[in-house]
């Protein structure tokens, strides 16, 4: 039998987007529903078939592998049997097209429950993940993501794909943009900031969204940073690391789960019952439902793990998932296993409980419809707009600001030069998935900064060569998403960009250069080798720089780049990521000065591909970098980040002292306080993130250098100071011990660093006793 799974990434993305691009007529929607029955009662009326149907999620148009798997198109099988959920709806009115015959034709009337990757913002789009993660500021991604929450459930979106929580150590791995980087405290805050703001304290309330942790689990850790390729990660790091924010989402109530794509160990995510068993239900008692990743039960075929469809999907069944996402296996074989008594009925409902469960509690029986009159008004509201540009100046992080560059005067500038292949950016801002849902005007940073300025300063554009990927991405050839690579140029046409660019520089009084990658070099499907400016842009920039002109680079990217010349030949570096569609506005703000630079860095930035992966919470080792005549790692380049963990500055200067730690011995299962002052030194306002770390000296196994525990973005006047406190409890000292194969907290001897970054010097330290 042949399956709808798209055969590979490309035919996935395709269809992906061909939804996006299906134009539907519509109809009468009255917004009346039924009653929210009880779940079990529903169960006890519902047939075998109906009950697959509600482990099925169907793509929003006719795939053709999926007909021919389930022997009907995904619209009919909504009418004869309903199902669980559908995804990838382009519009509104379609929504509530798919979801009349649910309701009205379908036995059961079970109502639909509508899922799409609602990752950054559905309308208004917030700056990427990674961006967010830059902040460190948990209360403001919680409110972008109420933001997102509230347009997608107007647009009749209950459910959405995020957030994606992988911890990424490889810059190379295209994903890294989608989470919030290396660490796994920073990204449990993340994780459950994000689950707060999608879902409230109950997404039940009509401007709440269901939240999905993705990708369970590991999936950061593909060998060579190569997407989809197969992760090999130790118990320990499972458990310390990737694991961390999941569990932290699942602490906040997350509703659901999606199973990763990749091998696990050798066990496919999505057949690796570990993680939907022992790890999600038993150890943590998630009582939400799992979603295999698009096609991922199909895919067990293609692992090599699964003989056939029939085999794939009872062995994703049994492994405990919940909900088959696009491939009609389960809707193609599952029914037939119960009857073969391979599969117990009992087995089958429990798995479709909690989605029942799922549609009662988001009120979809009551209310399955969206009501299209109200969508222009909540998607066009004018702070919703406010708080995507705050977000970009609090995400932005300033890498470098020799003789304080920035902020600009532009009461003292006369012509600014804005060059390079992503300063005129629109779409591009987006990234990928911002750029696929249904996203408003995007302010360019041109745009941003002739808008600053006014008439007062002259700005002249220059684009500069094309960028391209070397092998071009899925999305190229599809009309409808909005994010295309740049065209082909010949080798003049290119030398002409050039040329004009570094002339239009040579005559201004400074130069924003904006560079980095356009939204198809990052995200799904978008691995790299290497990290350098790809496409001529460090040539251009090194021509530039060359002027003699004072030279800001804004980077725009989904991943740290390789930028080690220009950390010590260029002005000023703001890593921008994709900012979102207030981009231009945000950035313009903090190049003017009408905001000040406060986010750090989410990631150790490598000077070079090949250091990778990269991360600060490494363990000591024989030869650890702060010993004496230290030389043992590469001899050809340092083994050091660029940029450290935790880095990034400000408009002014901050300075730690007096770190104090409340007990100098405490015993185990007891809380430390620690506290630190942090002073603004500087002539300005501004925020730093003060982050404590902590060591373990010894124990049952060897423990990283230092692990953050602890952070607080502060704000503060020029020359004020501040008092910061932290808890060190049970919950911040344990780690999961690979030789005890248990949660430990040991009486040990403790370091702690509070400062700026993962390299603070500010030192204490203490004991535990047992
Ligand atoms: C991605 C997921 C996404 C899903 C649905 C997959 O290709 O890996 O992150 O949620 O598609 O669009």
């Amino acid at each position: 039998m042949k399956s709808c799974r798209p055969r590979d990434g490309r035919s996935l993305f395709a269809i992906r987007s061909l939804a996006f691009f299906v134009v539907i007529q519509i109809c009468s929607l009255p917004l009346w529903g039924q009653s929210s029955p009880n779940a079990r009662d529903l169960l006890s009326k519902m047939t075998l078939e109906e009950k697959v149907a509600q482990l099925s999620q169907l793509p929003g148009f006719p795939v053709p592998d999926f007909i021919q798997q389930v022997g009907m198109k995904p619209e009919d099988m909504v009418r004869k049997y309903g199902a669980g959920s559908v995804l990838w709806v382009p519009t509104t009115k379609e929504i509530n097209r798919w979801q009349h015959i649910a309701v009205d034709e379908s036995r059961l009337h079970i109502p639909i429950l509508f899922g799409l990757d609602v990752i950054h913002g559905y309308h208004t789009i917030f700056p990427a993940p990674i961006a967010m993660a830059s902040s460190w500021d948990p209360k403001m991604v919680e409110g972008a993501q109420s933001v997102a929450a509230k347009e997608a459930r107007t647009a009749g979106i209950q459910w959405t794909f995020g957030p994606m929580v992988d911890i990424a150590r490889d810059a190379r791995w295209g994903r890294m943009v989608e989470g919030a980087g290396e660490d796994p405290y920073l990204g449990s805050a993340m994780a459950r900031a994000q689950v707060l703001g999608f879902q409230g304290a109950d997404f039940s309330a009509p401007d709440r969204v269901m939240a999905c942790v993705k990708h369970f689990a590991g999936y950061g850790a593909a060998d060579g940073g190569r997407d989809y390729d197969s992760s090999y990660i130790p118990e320990e790091a499972m458990w310390n690391v990737y694991l961390r924010p999941f569990k932290a989402a699942v602490d906040a109530g997350v509703g659901s789960v999606m199973s990763a794509y990749m091998d696990l160990n050798d066990v496919p995510a999505t057949g690796n019952r570990w993680l939907m068993h022992d790890v999600l239900r038993e150890a943590w008692g998630f009582k939400g439902f799992v979603v295999s990743d698009a096609s991922a039960v199909h895919s067990l075929i293609v692992h090599g793990y699964a003989r056939d469809g029939d085999d794939a999907a009872y062995k994703a069944f049994s492994a405990g998932l919940n909900m088959d996402m696009a491939s009609g296996t389960y809707a193609a074989f599952l029914a037939a296993q119960v009857k073969q008594g391979r599969i117990s009925m009992k087995e089958i409902d429990a798995a479709v409980l909690p989605i029942l469960e799922t549609k009662i509690r988001l009120g979809l029986f009551e209310h399955p419809y969206a009501d299209e009159g109200k969508l222009e008004q909540v998607l066009n509201a004018p702070e919703s707009l406010q708080i995507a540009r705050t977000a970009v100046q609090r995400s932005v992080v300033l890498l470098r600001n020799e003789k304080n560059l920035l902020p600009l005067d532009k009461t003292q500038i006369k012509s600014i030069a804005v060059v390079g292949p992503l300063a005129d950016a629109e779409s591009d801002l987006l990234g990928m998935w911002g750029a696929m849902t249904r996203p408003g005007k995007t302010v360019s940073i041109l745009q941003g900064i002739r808008d600053k300025v006014g008439d007062a300063v002259k700005v002249e554009f220059a684009h500069g060569p094309n960028i391209r990927r070397d092998i071009p991405s899925f999305f190229e050839n599809i009309p409808f998403v909005p994010i295309k690579e740049q065209p082909k140029q010949t080798e003049e046409e290119a030398r002409k960009a050039f040329d004009d660019a570094v002339a239009t520089a040579k005559n201004a009084d400074v130069t924003v250069l904006v560079m980095g990658e356009i939204a198809l070099m990052s995200g799904e499907a978008a691995s790299r080798s290497s990290l350098k400016l790809s496409g001529g842009q460090e040539a251009l920039l090194e021509a530039v720089v060359a002027t003699g002109r004072p030279v800001i680079l804004v980077l725009v990217n989904g991943r740290p780049l390789e930028i080690n010349w220009a950390a010590e030949h260029v002005g000023a570096i703001l890593e921008t990521w994709y900012p979102g569609n207030q981009g231009g506005n945000g950035i313009a703000d903090i190049l003017f000065g009408d905001a000040t630079p406060g986010g750090h860095l989410p990631v150790s930035w490598p000077r070079s591909s090949a250091q990778l992966p990269l991360y600060y919470n490494h363990t000591r080792t024989h030869a650890p970098e702060d010993a004496p005549n230290f030389t043992s790692r590469y001899w050809d380049i340092s083994s050091k980040p660029l940029y450290p963990f935790g880095y990034g500055l400000s408009y002014t200067s901050f300075a730690f002292d007096n770190l104090k730690v409340s007990q100098a011995e405490a015993k185990v299962g007891s809380s430390l306080q620690v506290s630190v002052d942090v002073a603004n030194t500087g002539s300005r306002a501004g925020d730093t993130v003060v982050q404590l770390y902590i060591h373990q000296r010894a124990g049952s196994a060897s423990r990283p250098v230092r692990e953050l525990k602890g952070f607080q973005r502060v704000n503060l006047a020029a020359g004020a100071k501040q008092t910061i406190h932290f808890t060190l409890g049970p919950e911040e000292l344990q780690f999961w011990s690979p030789v005890k194969k248990t949660w430990v907290v040991e009486p040990e001897q403790f370091d702690v660093w509070a400062g700026e970054d993962s390299t603070a010097k500010l030192h204490g330290e203490f004991h535990l006793t047992p």
